[in-house]
């Protein structure tokens, strides 16, 4: 009995070595790049400082070992690393945008819709067809990540005002469109212009690049209240640039929480999770518009236990929705997150007694108002 235990025993160190060795192996960061699976990728503009070293992943030991936990967890595949530019170093995060269970479902898709894809160059029609197509299946549709309206096929605006693209540029936009339509955004809403996302920095094969924003805000719960007062109304400023500040589209974000939002050592809240959201062009060539769509979209609250209840297809039937105030009220100022974590601002200090419970009562009506507001 003892030998087979301790046969058992040294199989199973063997095994969990082997696991680790090969997760470990396969952090290699051009190896993670998978370009072999390119046109159905997300670009190769980011491959010239991989390939020669400027683009690494990090190897202090506590980042090996959470890009090797991420790794070996098959979470949704986040690294972080840093990026040579100009002999300056930045922090930057890479990105699969998908666990290898959902790049693997995207691949067998692939060949079952369009077999083997030797013949790229002849499909960018097919491509354009194939993105209005996916675009317009149902606003409720999960698989439909980015949900653009009033017309899913007025998606040049997506295309950052980018010409002449090559089919593989097609194939790229599709693939994003598919697995996660995160750099897609990062283009439309330059960091470098202000937008509250990370910089882009391009793609390498099945590898987004971009900057490290800093750390989530549901490690940063137990800062001074009066700082999470300052990333409040900036949180609450992001609702409302993303809603209006763009000249053509409004950018609804789905996926709001504590853990999606981060902030950099200089105090700057940034949302880095896009892969869901809805995009309103509120200024569309369509003439074919809902009766509604003039008309401002107040949310009604549909509480439900650890989620988040919303419907796409109201917020796409107006030109103007309310839905940016209401994620952010309820999944990161209200007692009711998702995600079971504290409010960002919980706990006020003693000396605000009256005003602290007038500002619970606020964001309270801001998730569900009462009748008449
Ligand atoms: N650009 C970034 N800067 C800093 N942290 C990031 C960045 N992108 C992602 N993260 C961290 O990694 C976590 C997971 O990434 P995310 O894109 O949200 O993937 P998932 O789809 O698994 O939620 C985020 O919640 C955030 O804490
Ligand atoms: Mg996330």
């Amino acid at each position: 009995m003892n030998a087979i235990s301790t046969i058992l025993l040294n199989g199973l160190i063997v095994a969990i070595s082997f696991y680790v060795y090969k997760s470990y192996s396969g952090l290699n960061i051009v190896d993670l790049t998978e370009l072999d699976k390119c046109p159905f990728c997300y670009g190769k503009s980011a491959c010239t400082s991989l390939f020669n070293g400027n683009i690494k992943l990090n190897s202090s030991t506590s980042n090996v070992f959470f890009n090797l936990v991420n790794a070996i967890v098959n979470g949704k595949n986040v690294f972080y690393g840093s990026y040579k530019q100009q002999s300056m170093y930045r922090d930057i995060v890479v990105k699969k945008l998908a666990n290898n269970e959902e790049l693997n479902m995207f691949d067998d898709y692939i060949r079952t819709h369009f077999g083997v894809h030797s013949n790229f160059q002849k499909m960018e029609k097919d491509f354009k067809t194939e993105i209005g197509k996916f675009l317009t299946m149902s606003t409720e549709k999960a698989e439909v990540k980015l949900k653009l309206c009033p017309d899913p096929h007025a998606f040049d605006v997506l295309l950052n005002g980018k010409k002449g693209l090559s089919s593989e540029d097609y194939i790229h936009f599709y693939t994003m469109l598919y697995v996660n339509p995160e750099p897609i955004l990062l283009e439309v809403l330059n960091a470098s212009h202000g937008w509250p996302v990370p910089q882009y920095y391009g793609s390498c094969g099945r590898l987004a690049v971009m900057e490290n924003c800093g750390t989530r805000l549901s490690s940063l719960l137990d800062t001074d209240w009066c700082q999470r007062v300052k990333l409040a109304r900036d949180i609450i400023h992001m609702a409302y640039n993303l809603t209006y500040g763009h000249d053509r589209l409004s950018v609804y974000m789905t996926d709001v929480s504590l853990d999606n939002l981060v902030v950099s050592d200089d105090e700057v809240v940034k949302i880095v999770d896009l892969e869901h959201t809805i995009v309103v062009d509120r200024h569309p060539s369509t003439t074919d518009l809902s009766e509604s769509w003039f008309t401002p979209h107040h949310t009604h609250h549909q509480p439900c236990d650890q989620c988040f209840a919303y419907s796409a297809e109201d917020v796409c039937a107006h030109r103007i929705s309310d839905h940016n105030f209401y994620a952010v009220c309820k999944e990161v100022l209200s007692s009711s997150t998702s995600l079971g974590l504290r409010p960002l601002l919980h706990s006020p200090p003693h000396f605000l007694q009256g005003e602290a419970s007038l500002l619970s009562t606020l964001i309270e009506s801001c998730v569900d108002p009462p009748p008449g507001v």
